[in-house]
Formats: structure tokens, sequence, C-alpha cells
């Protein structure tokens, strides 16, 4: 059996006929650039978030340095997050002109590790982004305490939970903005680049909407901006796409539970874990190797008996080469369990239209390797 990681013309297959009519819409309409598309759905997103705004970018690191930069985070600033993120987030820190301070990550969810944050906190710190990480949310209770008594703004990096939240809060709840990504293999994915900021701050959209457009929100007149706008097109096909995206969600828990059940006597591997009263939307389902030198092993053989798991993300930031570019960055304290998330970790596939044989065939595949290896 061959089973992919993803699962992209399945899903425009299950929903096709809905998705070709969005977007016959947008090309008949001959508004395709902050046409009425646009506009509907970042109503129909905000709604179905719950955020007073929503605010259609093109991509999700654009997302993320458009609302530092909306709040004046810029040059001598310093932003906290952690170095186990995928590349953007740091990449949009410094886009900003701010420096980015790496703490650890939670040893068990792999996001921001709460308890790090306030030892980083100096004059210069601004905010910090905790990262949705896997689609399960950080401790957000504990960061919005952090942050309101130390006078942080909380921008959160919600490219991989779109979706996700806890039983006693809502992402951005307490946030000055929450920040996705659209691109394709997110959770919620359209046919290329998109993003979206949420925000319920009347400020922060407006200076938002502007910076998208040239610094323009009304014909010829002009402020410092930059065209980093959702096309119509992109957003017809998630319009589409978020009628199904709380059943999507619950197709990718159920995979993850038959994941879990049958890894559950796995002793060369540990299976994710999910914070108790926390909905993990499952954007990715990933398996550390307890000896981080037998990670590659297990991903070769997996890809000889045809599945194909990867990597989120085998280098930690930190440890790119040639890193930090001359970019301003500091480290906070040791980043260990940061880099044995990268040196263990192995995606399996995972996206709602996996078949559950599929999901059995890969089991069986793990639990081989693992019965050769646990000794
Ligand atoms: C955690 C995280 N942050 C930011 C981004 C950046 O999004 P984009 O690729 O749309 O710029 C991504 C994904 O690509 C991501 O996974």
């Amino acid at each position: 059996m061959k089973v992919e990681f993803y699962g992209h013309v399945r899903q425009y297959r299950s929903v096709q006929a809905e998705i070709d009519a969005k977007m016959k819409e947008v090309l008949l309409s001959g508004q395709y650039v902050q046409g009425p598309m646009l506009k509907a759905f970042e109503k129909q997103a905000a709604a179905y978030f719950g955020s007073k705004h929503a605010v259609g970018v093109a991509n999700g690191t654009d997302a993320i340095w458009l609302v530092l930069m909306a709040l004046g985070i810029g040059p001598g600033d310093e932003v906290i997050t952690h170095p186990n993120t995928f590349f953007a987030t740091v990449e949009a820190i410094w886009i900003a002109g701010a420096t980015a301070v790496l703490v650890d990550c939670d040893p068990a969810t792999k996001c921001i590790d709460p308890a790090l944050i306030e030892a980083a906190i100096t004059e210069r710190t601004r905010a910090v982004i905790p990262v949705h990480f896997y689609g399960q949310c950080a401790d957000m209770p504990a960061i919005w305490e952090i942050a309101a008594r130390r006078g942080l703004q909380v921008v959160e990096d919600d490219a991989q939970a779109i979706d996700a939240r806890g039983d006693t809060f809502r992402p951005g709840e307490r946030s000055a903005a929450v920040a996705t990504s659209f691109i394709i293999q997110k959770n919620l994915g359209c046919f290329g680049d998109g993003g979206m900021v949420f925000t319920d701050r009347d400020d922060i959209n407006a200076t938002v909407r502007k910076l998208r457009n040239h610094g323009s929100d009304r014909r010829d007149h002009h402020s410092f901006g930059f065209n980093s706008r959702l096309d119509d097109l992109q957003a017809g096909v998630l319009s589409a796409k978020l009628n199904h995206i709380a059943a999507w969600s619950d197709r990718r828990i159920a995979i993850a539970a038959r994941y879990t059940a049958g890894l559950k006597d796995v002793r060369a591997v540990t299976p994710p874990v999910v914070r108790k009263g926390y909905r993990h939307v499952f954007h990715l389902y990933v398996i550390e190797t307890k000896d981080p030198a037998k990670r590659d092993a297990l991903l070769n053989f997996l890809a000889e008996r045809g599945v194909d798991a990867k990597t989120h993300y085998s280098i930690a930031i930190h440890k790119q080469e040639g890193f930090p570019w001359g970019k301003p960055v500091r480290i906070a304290g040791t980043v260990k369990n940061a880099e044995r998330n990268a040196a263990s970790c192995v995606s399996l596939p995972m996206y709602p239209e996996l078949t559950d044989e599929e999901a059995d065939y890969t089991i069986a595949r793990v639990l081989e390797w693992d019965a050769a290896n646990a000794g």
C-alpha cells in the first residue's frame, strides 16, 4: 500500500462542486482583487472564529509582521517566541525589524513554555508570539496572565491550528491579534498562498487593511504600505472550504485517536500529547523516536514500505546554516527541548481524507519498527 502525506486532490474532489461554483462566481464578477468575494469571506471567517475583524492578506508570514508593524514594533524591540516553530515566525519578527528572542518549548506539547517567557523579558520586550504548534493551542491562559502583568502584546501564530481552541478560551480572546496561513497544506488551505489577521481591535484592523494595500484606504490616498492582499479567487476557495472545517477537524481528531490507540504499547517512539481541555486539531500527528539517532532510520523504514512520513522540522531555527545572517536575535537560556524535538520528530500522514485502512497500515508499519527497536 502507498500512503501519501498530503490529500489535496482528494479534498478538492470531495467539495469540487462548491469550490468550482465559488470560483466561477468570482471569474464572472470581474472583480478579482479586494472585490466582493474577499469582503464576504472576511465576514464569514470573522463570524465563524468569533473575531470582530478578519483581514485577508497574501500569506501567513505577512499576517504576523503586518500586525507587529501595526503595533509599532520594530528595530530595538524584542519579540519572544520559540525556535522549533516554522522558520516564518522568526522571519516575520526580523521583517518587522525587531529582535527575535528564542526560549525553549514545553517538552510535552512542543509549544512555547510559558514558565520561560517571564525570565526572558527585558525592558525592550514588546511582544510574545506563541505558536499553536502542530495544531494545538499554546497555554494561552498562562501567557495572557504574564502578558497582562508585564505589559506585553500577544500575537498568536495560528498557521497550524485554525479551528483549535481550549475549553475555556478561544484564540485571540485576550491577544492583539491572531495570524494564520492558508497555504494549501494547512487545515484550511487555498490553491496557493493566503493568510489572515483576526483581531478584536479596531486600530489594528484599520492599520493592517491600509498596510496590505499600499497604505491606502481611499482611491489615490497613500501612506507607507505594501502589497499583501488575499485575492478573491483564493477567498472563494476558502469560503467554500470553511463550511467543512468543523467536520474536517473532527475527522483529523478521529484519525489521531486511531493512531494513538494503535500505538498505545510502543516503546521506541512517543505519541503526541494532548493537553486536557484542549481541542488539538492535528495539523500534524508527530511521534518522536526516543533515541534521536534512530529517527532517520524510522523515516527510511516507512518510506521503503510506502508510507510517506516527514519531519516538522528537523533543523531548529538557531541551527540553520549561517544563522542568524546578521539579524538581531537572543537565545534566552538553553533550548534543549526544541533541539530534541527537531532531532526526533516524525510526522505521520494526517488529513481528513486519509482512510482508516491507510491509518491502520501506517500504524502496523510503525509497530513493526518499534518491535525491532524497543530493546
Ligand atoms: C507556524 C507557522 N507560522 C507561519 C507560517 C507562514 O505561513 P505562510 O507560508 O503562509 O507565509 C507557517 C506556514 O507556512 C507556519 O507553519
